[in-house]
């Protein structure tokens, strides 16, 4: 049996759920349990938090999982990557009130930006010469400005509605990303096999998509 985490709600929930179900996986998904066996592939699927999935991979709690890129470098665990998934494709953005002027990066020194990617920002920032003072908060990023939080933000942006609903205009990307799978580093030769087989069905997958 090899243990999959994917995100419990989010922006890669959906995306996930259906890369398996392409690989002829089935299970039953009760949206209030937070784990699940498939019923014809010896697979067992944890529903968490996208921020806590790294993690676990890395301590072994997960044997694989899916995540974005964003979250994977933010927390410094490239090491667990085994392949990009093609899905879920976002960037991770700078945004500021839309009526405020923004003429490039340096209009952001001495400034205040939340964020929930801290070391993501940082290096974009130091990458730039420009310093600011980053508030990291876990979520609802796009409040802070319109709550004196913060003169700016920093996060992630797919389709940008969560922008426009919230008086936010989008001025820099920092960092794209795509959903990814990682893997614990040192697995079970028989978890090993059973993950050779997922990649070997997941790459037939993205070929028909092709
Ligand atoms: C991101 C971000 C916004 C939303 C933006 O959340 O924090 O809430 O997606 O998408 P939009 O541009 O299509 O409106 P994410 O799903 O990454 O989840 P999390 O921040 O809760 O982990
Ligand atoms: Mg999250
Ligand atoms: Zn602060």
């Amino acid at each position: 049996m090899i243990r999959l985490a994917i995100q419990k709600s989010g922006r890669l929930s959906e995306d996930s759920l259906n890369l398996i179900r392409e690989c002829g996986i089935s299970f039953i998904n009760s949206s209030l349990k937070l784990k699940t066996e498939a019923t014809n592939f010896p697979l067992e699927i944890l529903f968490l938090r996208d921020d806590d999935i790294p993690g676990y991979v890395a301590d072994g709690v997960a044997d694989i999982g899916i995540v974005g890129e964003n979250v994977l470098v933010e927390e410094g665990r490239e090491e667990l990557q085994v392949q990009k998934l093609g899905f879920s494709r976002c960037r991770l953005s700078i945004a500021v009130p839309k009526n405020e002027a923004f003429d490039d990066i340096t209009a952001l020194e001495g400034k205040n930006i939340a964020t929930s990617y801290p070391n993501l920002l940082q290096t974009y920032l130091s990458g730039e010469g420009v310093q600011a003072h980053i508030h990291t908060i876990s979520g609802s990023v796009e409040i802070a400005p319109s709550i004196g939080l913060a003169d700016a933000i920093c996060d992630i942006v797919s389709s940008g509605s969560t922008l426009i609903s919230n008086g936010l205009r989008e001025v820099q990307t920092v960092f794209r990303s795509e959903a990814v799978l990682i893997a614990h580093q040192n697995l079970a030769t028989a978890k090993q096999q059973l993950l050779d087989q997922l990649l070997f069905r997941i790459d037939a997958v993205r070929k028909a998509q092709k």
